[in-house]
């Protein structure tokens, strides 16, 4: 979704704008600009398209200024357009605004200012930030104090990064429910609304707390809470390399991201199990459950949107099977809304960016109820992380294309750890667990296995990109599996495609197969096998064709009622999510390629979903 930019310090701030947004272009934008201090006036340069409209208006221009801002906007009040596209002036034009969020009373706020003789010039809810200031700014110069009485007025999410014309020296930034970081450096310091904008120049970041107000010169920055008392500074260290953010030869970021999959997961379970020994314990960081809590522990609630819904799809299977305590799952924009009934309960929000709007919500539901809740993050001191009561993080590194693949697969070796580290305290060690541990330990080494395969998946989408109508077919965790790879296809070829339970077909579904039809069914629990086969009898003889994702043990009579099969290294059934998904990764990122799609950035989709 959109992204914010701002630097202040000795040199020129244009590059750094301009590159700070390149570096979020992946978050998915329709529009850009920048505003920058000159000596006469605040220069404004935006337009609707990509930022390279924003570079060829400057052109040669020496455009130089110690101070400036930037955004990339993802439609939502407004068409995109260059009058809709930030930054927004106030009418007094001495102040520049850029905004992440939403500002849900921005028509009453608008109202009154018209009344007031204001006249707005574009159609979105950031614009009366500006101009909301710029009234106050009539009658009080001072512009911080104008700045904290409208984030008074202001209801909804708001990251603003805001300059003043006569202020040469001060960015002013503001974060409510929308994330916002300082990045700190030596005699400049920049502002992003996400970390691969500011890798290239810093890695000492301060995430503004929540409610927060921060006035940042090229040499400090100062802390306040809305009321304008000074809160404490806290700085961290970001240790994603500059090239995690790169392609590093790879033509897409999807692919690089597929192919690190083995390495992520490693980074993942390695520093909470013993890869080496015979050791099966696992270290949960610093989680730790009481003995009382536990003996209440009646049920566990997932929470998570798109991938990472589907991510506690799997897990649900995964932790009924060891643990025997119930889970339920919900999308986060339906759990807050259903009055949900947590007791006992310790509640799992999944989130690569822990920035996703409708999960956060839910997390503050959840814990307004009274639930314990647990995070699984991949970005470090994110909002979801920050506001859980304990965080488990994914080794993942940054994620820059929309379509999650390596996120999705760390999540889901991170509920695996958390279900054995539960099934432990339990004393519900069996001896599957000590299979379940073993296998674990061996997914790096035979993701890898799959990834050294990809050319036969590459040879095998070819001959199916042109179906417009797939469905994903399987029981049991392969009907979660087929829920991920039906989005991945959806997202990035916008070939149409639904997941199904296998035997659910023959209930209503069935009637839409036909000749035009590819079906991709997944075989990887060895006691569904023989009804999978059926399954694909029933859609083969109405015409559809057949590719089987299927483990190495199910493989056997799959040739037989299947134009291709894919097989992947055989482990224990309840880890085969972990293999399975990725064959489902590479199809979907072949077919997006044939069908010459963007594919890191998929029409109309956003990286970080931070409005609900
Ligand atoms: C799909 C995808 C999305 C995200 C979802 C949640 O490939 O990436 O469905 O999984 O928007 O995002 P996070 O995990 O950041 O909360």
């Amino acid at each position: 979704m959109c992204g914010i930019v701002g630097y202040v310090g000795a040199k020129n701030a244009v590059p750094f704008l301009l590159q700070g947004l390149s570096k979020l272009e992946y978050r998915g934008y329709d529009s850009a600009g920048i505003a920058v201090r000159t000596n006469d006036s605040i220069e404004i340069i935006k337009k609707r398209g990509s930022i390279q409209n924003i570079k060829d208006i400057i052109g040669a221009r020496e455009l130089n200024s110690r101070i400036g801002i930037g955004h990339t906007r993802w439609a939502t009040h407004g068409n995109p357009t260059d009058e809709n596209s930030h930054p927004h002036v106030s009418s007094c034009g001495r102040i520049a605004v850029v905004h992440n969020g939403i500002i849900e009373n921005y028509i009453e706020l608008k109202e009154k200012l018209t009344e007031l003789d204001i006249k707005f010039n574009s159609e979105t809810d950031s614009e009366v930030v500006a101009q909301y200031i710029g009234y106050l700014y009539k009658t009080n110069k001072n512009i911080f104090e104008c700045i904290l009485e409208t984030v008074k007025v202001l209801q909804g999410s708001f990251a603003l990064c805001i300059i003043c014309q006569d202020c040469p020296e001060k960015l002013i930034v503001v974060k409510k429910d929308s994330p916002l970081i300082i990045g700190v450096s030596e005699g400049e310091n920049y502002v992003a609304s996400d970390v691969p904008a500011l890798l290239s120049y810093t890695n000492k970041v301060c995430r503004l707390p929540e409610k927060s107000v921060a006035i940042v010169t090229a040499d400090e920055f100062k802390l306040y809470d809305f009321d304008k008392n000074v809160i404490e500074k806290k700085l961290d260290l970001v240790n994603w390399s500059v090239d995690s953010a790169e392609k590093s030869g790879y033509e897409h970021f999807m692919m690089k991201e597929i192919m690190e999959q083995a390495t992520a997961v490693k980074s993942t379970i390695s520093p909470r199990i013993n890869l080496d020994l015979n050791n099966n314990l696992v270290k949960l960081d610093n989680i730790t459950f009481s003995e009382e809590y536990l003996k209440n522990l009646e049920k566990i609630c997932i929470v998570a949107c798109g991938s990472a819904y589907h991510v506690g799809c799997v897990a649900k299977y995964f932790i009924e099977e060891i643990l025997r305590i119930p889970v339920e799952i919900d999308l986060a924009s339906e759990f807050r809304y259903r009055n949900p009934i947590v007791k006992n309960s310790l509640v799992v929000v999944i989130s690569q960016s822990g920035e996703t709007a409708d999960s956060l919500a839910a997390l503050r539901e959840a814990k307004k109820l009274g639930a314990r809740v647990i995070s699984i993050v991949n970005v470090f001191g994110s909002s979801i992380a920050t506001e859980s009561d304990d965080v488990l993080y994914t080794y993942a590194g940054p994620e820059i294309a929309v379509a999650t693949t390596k996120a999705y697969s760390t999540q889901l070796v991170s509920a695996y750890l958390l279900t054995l580290k539960l099934c432990e305290l339990l004393q519900k060690r069996t001896l599957n667990y000590d299979k379940i541990m073993q296998d674990i330990k061996k997914l790096p080494e035979k993701i890898e296995k799959i990834l050294e395969n990809k050319n036969s998946i590459h040879d095998i989408a070819k001959k199916y990109y042109n179906y417009e109508k797939v469905f994903f077919i399987g029981r049991n965790i392969d009907y979660a599996v087929c829920m991920e790879g039906s989005l991945k296809l959806k997202e990035i070829s916008y070939v149409h495609s639904e997941a199904y339970a296998a035997g659910e077909l023959k209930h209503g579904t069935i009637s839409l197969i036909d000749d035009n039809t590819l079906v991709i069914a997944l075989a990887t629990q060895t006691k569904l096998v023989d009804k999978m086969i059926s399954n694909v009898r029933e859609v083969r003889a109405r015409g559809a064709r057949v590719l089987f994702v299927a483990s190495e043990n199910c493989q056997e009579k799959l040739h037989e009622v299947a134009e291709d099969v894919i097989v992947i290294p055989e482990i224990s059934d309840l880890l085969s999510a972990s293999l399975s998904v990725i064959p489902l990764q590479f199809f979907a990122y072949y077919i997006a390629l044939y069908r010459g799609c963007n594919i890191d950035k998929p029409k109309n989709l956003a990286k970080s979903v931070t409005v609900e």
